[in-house]
């Protein structure tokens, strides 16, 4: 088996966290680095909890670079559902790997062009803002080459915005740099609200993740009773939607999603709708598709991938 290279784009962030988690037990998988950016924290704090998610998941080989520091245009925006850390209520020990010395943007710069002339492409998971592939982008769009596919969590199609009424908050948090991808001509994934909704993250899930995942369980367990507690209060739904795990699931196992082509367009100039992510379904601008959207789930198929997945945290301590 041939292992796909991806990168990792983040803000943890509690989903972020189980993203990362399930993707650092995956052989399918070889990440060649995490690329915090600023999102649901400032930047010191993304790169913090994911340095310290590297030291909980075992996975320091894996090099982590600082992103931007603010959205290309816009004042940063942060969530509000991740604790006053972005970890929940977690408390994780100092970490003691640090972040390498080269920034996130020269990293998928660097990586990119060389994926290009190797022809090994890279796959960019996309789990926050996009603002350092954007960046990268601006700085060398020749790096379009050297990317496989862009899985991305982000946007809300038929579904209404989390953070505002027409918005999702990765798009909302930097709808410039969402439009600079989309308008990459690179093949997008895109995994938006329509998705994450329909895999949601009930009582009794979150007792077998825990029961299952070994020595990560306690925190696993704190984190998502923390995300279940604050997506109950808003949507009045039992459980909260698993958005970023799902990018890591569609690579594993795509077979459980389906998609549909469509244009996308973010808005990003009415304060009103910004961010709204537009799909043309029907063809109406006469452009073609930049995107395959998520359209439908197998939610049960989803939950029983993680759970094999996240098993493997207690295998480790067998082994
Ligand atoms: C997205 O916003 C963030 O708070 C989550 O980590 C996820 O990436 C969901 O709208
Ligand atoms: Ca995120």
């Amino acid at each position: 088996m041939t292992a796909i290279p991806i990168i990792i784009d983040c803000d943890p962030g509690i989903d972020d966290t189980i993203a990362l988690l399930t993707a650092f037990v995956s052989a399918e998988l070889e990440i060649l680095g995490i690329t915090p950016v600023c999102g649901n924290q400032p930047l010191d704090r993304t790169v913090r909890n994911a340095l310290q998610v590297c030291e909980l998941g075992d996975r320091t080989d894996i090099p982590v670079y600082a992103g931007c520091f603010r959205p290309m245009f816009r004042d940063p925006i942060y969530g509000q559902f991740h604790g006053k850390n972005g970890l929940g209520n977690t408390t994780l020990p100092e970490p003691v790997k640090v972040a390498e010395s080269k920034s996130a943007v020269d990293f998928l710069i660097d990586t990119l062009t060389a994926a290009a002339v190797l022809q090994k492409r890279v796959t960019i998971c996309c789990l926050g803002p996009m603002t350092n592939l954007a960046v990268a982008l601006r700085m060398k769009p020749q790096i379009a080459e050297g990317i496989e596919q862009v899985v991305m969590m982000g946007g809300a199609y038929r579904e209404p915005g989390n953070r505002t009424i027409t918005s999702e908050f990765n798009v909302l948090a930097d709808p410039h740099a969402a439009h600079v991808v989309f308008a990459s001509g690179i093949k997008i994934v895109a995994l938006a609200l329509d998705a994450t909704h329909q895999v949601m993250l009930k009582p009794e899930h979150v007792a077998q993740f825990s029961k299952v995942s070994g020595r990560i369980s306690e925190t696993l367990a704190e984190l998502m009773a923390f995300w279940d507690r604050n997506d109950v209060r808003r949507y009045g739904s039992r459980g909260g939607p698993l958005h970023d795990p799902l990018v890591i699931a569609y690579l594993l196992s795509p077979d459980l999603f389906e998609t549909q082509p469509a244009r996308v367009f973010v808005e990003h100039e009415s304060e009103l709708c910004m961010g709204q992510t537009i799909a043309d379904w029907y063809g109406k601008s006469g452009l073609e598709p930049n995107a395959e959207i998520v359209t439908r789930v197998d939610a049960d198929g989803v939950i029983a991938l993680f759970l094999d997945r996240l098993s493997r945290y207690a295998e480790e301590v067998v082994a």
